[in-house]
């Protein structure tokens, strides 16, 4: 009897260790949260702030192309159309990829991130468009947020830019354009 309640005493006491370790682990991972890494349910996911300049640093710190994965099956410098690159690298992040390999049926989650980057027919960079979906950022639009940089890294159009919102609300789901070759 006192042996298993020890053991229960253990249990507990081991259980509250990995909860408190848990939560210590969201606290101190997530501020500089790592997309690359789906996130713990209930966590609170930190983002960049919704500035031009915010969203470009956090870009280049977290350095997409490196801890995110490039579009599933699509070859890098893959075939792009108008208005967008003729050649294309498209890289998303942890929380966007397993949708976009299970094939896209609704919205990717919020704070989803898709960085595309857009070359000449020479390899030349010619910018990057980025998608970002913010939690009640744009009802209107899915709650996207879209920008363009120029290959120095200043921002051409940001926010809730109308020609980016229309073109991609007429996607077949999610505003999502570009599908997983199966
Ligand atoms: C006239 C239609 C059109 C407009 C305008 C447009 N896009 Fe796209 N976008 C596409 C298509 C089509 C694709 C698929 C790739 C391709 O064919 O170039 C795409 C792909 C993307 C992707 C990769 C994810 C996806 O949906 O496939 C991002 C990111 C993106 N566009 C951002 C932007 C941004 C930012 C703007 C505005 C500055 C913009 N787009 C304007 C049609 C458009």
């Amino acid at each position: 009897m006192i042996n298993r309640m020890l053991q229960g005493g253990a249990v507990a006491a081991l259980a509250a260790v990995v909860l408190l370790w848990a939560a210590c682990e969201v606290e101190r991972e997530i501020p500089e949260h790592d997309p690359a890494v789906v996130p713990p349910p209930g966590a609170e996911v930190v983002l960049p702030d919704t500035t031009p300049e915010g969203l470009w640093r956090y870009l280049e710190e977290i350095d997409y192309a490196d801890s995110w994965s490039h579009w599933p099956r699509l070859p890098e410098f893959y075939p792009g159309t108008e208005p967008h690159g003729q050649l294309l690298r498209t890289y998303a992040n942890g929380i966007a990829m397993p949708h976009i390999e299970a094939g896209l049926t609704g919205d990717l989650p919020h704070s989803s991130m898709i960085v595309k980057e857009n070359y000449t027919e020479g390899r030349e960079l010619d910018s990057y468009s980025v998608m970002w979906r913010i939690e009640e950022y744009n009802p209107e639009h899915r709650d996207w947020l879209f920008a363009k940089y120029g290959p120095d890294g200043v921002a051409e159009e940001f926010g809730r830019v109308e020609s980016c919102q229309e073109c991609h609300a007429g996607a077949e789901t999610g505003y999502i354009h570009t599908r997983a070759p199966r």
